[in-house]
């Protein structure tokens, strides 16, 4: 990794996500690093290399980084902001029930800094919050301290990595100058750094993730219609996604998108279009798909148990929001396993990533992938890459009705088939039944 030009000191608040990519990030850049949590305990754990998520190659940084004196943690904020040059907030920003962002744990943050010596440091907001808060932070900390909004475009499982290789970096700041002390931390990366005005860079984050979720329903828009019409949706989007304008990412359909962020800032921009009494057609429309997803794949299963799962076995693969994370906020596998329990389905459930005594869910959980699958009928809600190898024979000796409805597209449809189970995806073709191209002729 290229090193920084002159080693800066950084202190991080919150140490979440985007906090601990920060953390190791800035270290790997070769600056001085010291976090802060308002959670004792947390601080105690990172302080011996535990780290508060699962991440590939997480804990080895975090580790060599705190040996080598690059990374401390502390749980009193005054001693790591003293000295700071660069202050960054991390703090959640969840949803009021209404919508709207719940910027509590970031007043908290910006009353606390108001009362220290900051002697000119810059505050980095990398929290998602509504267009004009940075502003008010700038105002609150005017005098002590120079303030930027740097929105962060990490995703769960890879945060690090998009940390490290950043499409750009985006910069919101009252001038040029003070965006670009910030901008300079990432200028021996060689991408483009995008300085503009605070709000610029507030809606640039929400938008961001609403363009992203906006494709997703889309895709799942059009595997729905392909459901309906008996078309292959994987053919259809591939043809679409190759339009260089278009992109191929973001355009699996599914269950419908969950986590931390997708929900939660399409809700905070809708709230914040309604106060500004502006239309958000396509926002509302967006959730409003994803709301409707969950349910179409319950169907789905439903219709092919002949109308009713009440009372039947139903194994599910994966509760995680998506592979390589034990994160379930937001996520849509659960909203289904208590739709089926709501049906009156007996459901057993089993997700690599997490223990089933974690989490409240009316479901029993089982120690392995075969073990959920001694069921009437499995649906697979997580895209595990170890639920792509597990044989299809050992998968159908266990299933009683051999159907599987594959919320994720994960599964070869072909060796399901040829080891006699039902398979239905989102938007796929229905194993032999659906149109394909002949071999020859
Ligand atoms: C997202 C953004 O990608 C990241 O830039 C932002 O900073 C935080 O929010 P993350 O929530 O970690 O990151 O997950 P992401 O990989 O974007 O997936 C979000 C959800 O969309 C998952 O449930 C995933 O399964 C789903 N998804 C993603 C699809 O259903 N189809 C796709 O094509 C892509």
């Amino acid at each position: 990794m290229a090193q920084a030009k002159k080693s800066k000191r950084i202190a991080i608040i919150g140490t979440g996500y985007v906090g601990m990519a920060c953390c190791i990030g800035f270290a790997e850049f070769g600056h001085q690093v010291v976090g802060y949590d308002i959670l004792p305990e947390r601080i105690r754990a990172l302080q011996a290399g535990i780290t508060p998520y699962r991440e590939a190659g997480i804990s080895e940084s975090l580790l060599s980084h705190l040996l080598r004196g690059h990374i401390s943690f502390v749980d009193e904020l005054t001693s790591a902001i003293t000295g700071a040059d660069f202050i960054i907030v991390a703090v959640g920003t969840p949803s009021h029930s209404d919508g709207s962002a719940d910027i509590s744990a970031i007043e908290t943050v910006v009353g606390l800094l108001s009362q220290s010596q900051l002697h000119g440091a810059t505050v980095v907001v990398r929290s998602t919050v509504p267009p004009g808060t940075s502003e008010w932070i700038a105002d609150e900390l005017r005098g002590n301290a120079n303030v930027v909004f740097a929105p962060e475009f990490l995703r769960e499982g890879s945060a690090v990595h998009d940390f490290l290789n950043p499409d750009r970096v985006v910069v919101g700041a009252e001038s040029r100058t003070i965006g670009m002390r910030y901008g300079d931390l990432f200028e021996h990366l060689g991408k483009p750094v995008l300085v503009m005005p605070l709000r610029n860079a507030e809606l640039a984050k929400g938008m961001s993730n609403a363009f992203l979720a906006m494709k997703i329903s889309f895709a799942n828009e059009v595997a729905n219609l392909c459901d309906d019409l008996d078309a292959d949706a994987l053919d259809v989007l591939e043809a679409v996604g190759y339009d260089k304008r278009i992109g191929r990412m973001f355009l699996q359909p599914g269950i419908g998108f969950g986590g931390p962020c997708f929900e939660k800032d399409l809700k905070s921009l809708i709230s914040v279009s309604k106060g500004a009494n502006s239309d958000s057609h396509l926002l509302s429309a967006t959730l409003h798909v994803n709301n409707r997803q969950p349910l179409r794949i319950v169907r789905t299963l439903v219709e092919e148990l002949g109308g009713s799962i009440d009372g039947a076995r139903i194994g599910v693969w994966g509760l995680a929001f998506k592979a390589g994370t034990d994160d379930v906020r937001d996520s849509l596998a659960l909203r289904i396993v208590e739709e089926l329990a709501e049906q009156g389905a007996d459901v057993v459930a089993y997700d690599p990533a997490i223990d089933g005594s974690s989490i409240d869910l009316p479901c029993a959980f089982a120690g392995s992938a075969l073990e959920a699958a001694e069921a009437d009928a499995l649906l697979v809600l997580t895209e595990w890459p170890e639920f792509r190898a597990i044989d299809p024979w050992a998968l159908a000796h266990r299933l009683r009705q051999k159907i599987v409805v594959d919320g994720r597209n994960v599964l070869d449809i072909d060796a399901l088939s040829a080891a006699g189970i039902r398979y239905r995806g989102v938007g796929r073709r229905r194993n032999s039944e659906s149109i394909t191209l002949a071999e020859a002729g």
